[in-house]
């Protein structure tokens, strides 16, 4: 049994959707990363408040290593074969009244999937990362007090697992997931839930 059978007749493209750290390290082109922001646009958000923003650097341009340097050197060994990295950002209070935005974490959760599954629909690979220079980020993408990071996005033409470092190649595999009764209840979590 694959570790990725559905239990239920969902959509097969959330199954085929994993994070790969083997590409091949050809560069993706601005059509295609403006198509992935595109499809990120798209995502509901509370208030139709669009709290995402999204900073590029598509490989080989002048943004490239300085993008790449924000990357933790475990991602980075990877990552450098990545065709573009896309810093997602979120605004955490709202536009016109800069009241504070409760659901802008998960608005922008939300497009950061369909930008993952608009790279897979492009034949891409996509790997979020919150293994990142925190500290160094704000200044490095020039980030308000007011936006904040929630993961850089490694996006790229899938490459070949056997280039990855030993210890990676090992866990190139699709993960499994819990059980679907072990996240879907009817009414209330049940006592002692996890
Ligand atoms: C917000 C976020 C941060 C992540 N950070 C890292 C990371 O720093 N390095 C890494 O190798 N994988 C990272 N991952 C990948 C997860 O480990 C991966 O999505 C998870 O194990 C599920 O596997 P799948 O995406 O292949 O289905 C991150 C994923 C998300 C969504």
């Amino acid at each position: 049994m694959s570790t990725r059978d559905a239990q239920a007749p969902a959509d097969a493209q959330f199954m085929q959707r994993w994070s790969p750290r083997a590409f091949n390290g050809a560069a993706l082109n601005h059509d295609q990363v403006m198509a992935l922001i595109e499809a990120a646009r798209w995502a509901p958000s509370c208030f139709n408040s669009q709290p995402w923003r999204f900073v590029y650097a598509i490989k080989g341009s002048e943004h490239w290593p300085a993008m790449l340097a924000l990357l933790m050197d475990m991602n980075q060994a990877w990552a450098q074969h990545a065709g573009a990295l896309i810093a997602v950002v979120s605004r955490n209070t709202y536009q016109g009244n800069d009241a504070p935005a409760p659901t802008h974490s998960f608005d922008t959760g939300a497009a950061w999937m369909s930008l993952a599954l608009q790279a897979q629909s492009m034949g891409l690979a996509s790997h979020a990362m919150w293994g990142i220079e925190h500290d160094a980020i704000p200044q490095a993408l020039n980030l308000p007090d007011n936006m904040q990071i929630q993961a850089i996005v490694a996006v790229g033409e899938p490459g070949n697992k056997d280039d990855l470092p030993e210890p990676l190649q090992q866990r190139e595999q699709p993960s499994p997931r819990k059980a679907l009764n072990e996240v879907a209840f009817a009414g209330r979590l049940p006592d002692g839930a996890e």
